[in-house]
């Protein structure tokens, strides 16, 4: 699939090739942490560390625009293969956001006995990015996410696709909850909050609800005051990163 570059960038998603940018900047940031865990440089061992989610308390936070960042920006090293699965079943954006028309994916698999992952996997015009749909809508999107054909297929990926980053756009965790079953599977997961808008109890009982995962990073969103400091942009939006268990040296 030919993801239109320049389309990309010009609505504030990283694209390769770009001059430097702040939202680049940001990424590489905010990258950096979760790629020691895959690389096994972190403070401590993290199983499944290359299965990462990116949720939020509520919906509209920005999950899909900081995945999509974060798996090209990810995408854009040297040494990483990294696929973007648009786990958003019942409202899907990932195909949308990058330009591209619908296509068969995760519900095809998950509902179909003759078709693969490897059928419905897309390569794209950025070499280390490939993408899972969503797929077909399907009336039980909900619980198909959360079905043993799901865990078998999560079981799959973990197994043949160790080699590789897996970014999971996922579902709001407070509005259902096929993000906490999910969450289950997950080495890391980077929760998106948005800035001056959700409040301190939702996210305290989003948090709760992904306590299983080892990693958890909290990415600020749509703030107008960058944390990264050294850039000194004041204006525009920009990225936080609060850390849950993480050692200060990883910031
Ligand atoms: N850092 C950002 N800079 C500029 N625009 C942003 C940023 N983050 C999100 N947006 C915009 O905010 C809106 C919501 O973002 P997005 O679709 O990524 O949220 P979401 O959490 O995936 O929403 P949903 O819960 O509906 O899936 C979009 O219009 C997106 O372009
Ligand atoms: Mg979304």
């Amino acid at each position: 699939m030919e993801i239109d570059l320049e389309r990309l960038h010009s609505v504030g998603i990283v694209t390769p090739n770009a001059p430097r940018s702040l939202i680049g900047d940001e990424f590489r940031i905010i990258k950096r942490p979760l790629l020691r865990n895959v690389q096994g440089r972190g403070a401590a061992e993290v199983q499944n560390a290359n299965l990462i989610m990116v949720t939020s308390s509520l919906p509209g936070e920005g999950k899909s625009f900081s995945s999509i960042n974060l798996a090209i920006s990810m995408a854009m090293e040297l040494d990483h293969t990294v696929l973007l699965i648009d786990a958003d079943v019942s409202r899907p954006s990932v195909l949308n956001i990058l330009g591209l028309p619908p296509r068969k994916g995760l519900m095809d698999v998950l509902t179909s006995n003759d078709m693969q992952l490897g059928d419905v996997l897309l390569k794209t015009n950025i070499e280390k990015l490939s993408l899972l749909p969503a797929g077909t809508p399907h009336p039980r999107a909900t619980e198909l996410l959360a079905s043993d054909a799901m865990n078998g297929l999560l079981a799959e990926l973990a197994e043949r696709y160790s080699d590789r980053i897996i970014v999971f756009d996922s579902p709001p965790l407070l509005v259902t909850t096929e993000s906490r079953v999910l969450a289950t599977h997950m080495g890391q997961i980077v929760m998106v909050v948005e800035s001056n808008k959700t409040t301190q109890a939702a996210v305290k009982q989003a948090l709760s609800t992904i306590e299983s995962c080892p990693v958890k990073l909290m990415l600020l969103n749509k703030s107008q005051h960058t944390s990264a400091g050294s850039y000194g942009y004041g204006y525009g939006y920009g990225y936080g990163y609060g850390y849950g268990h993480a050692p200060k040296e990883n910031q």
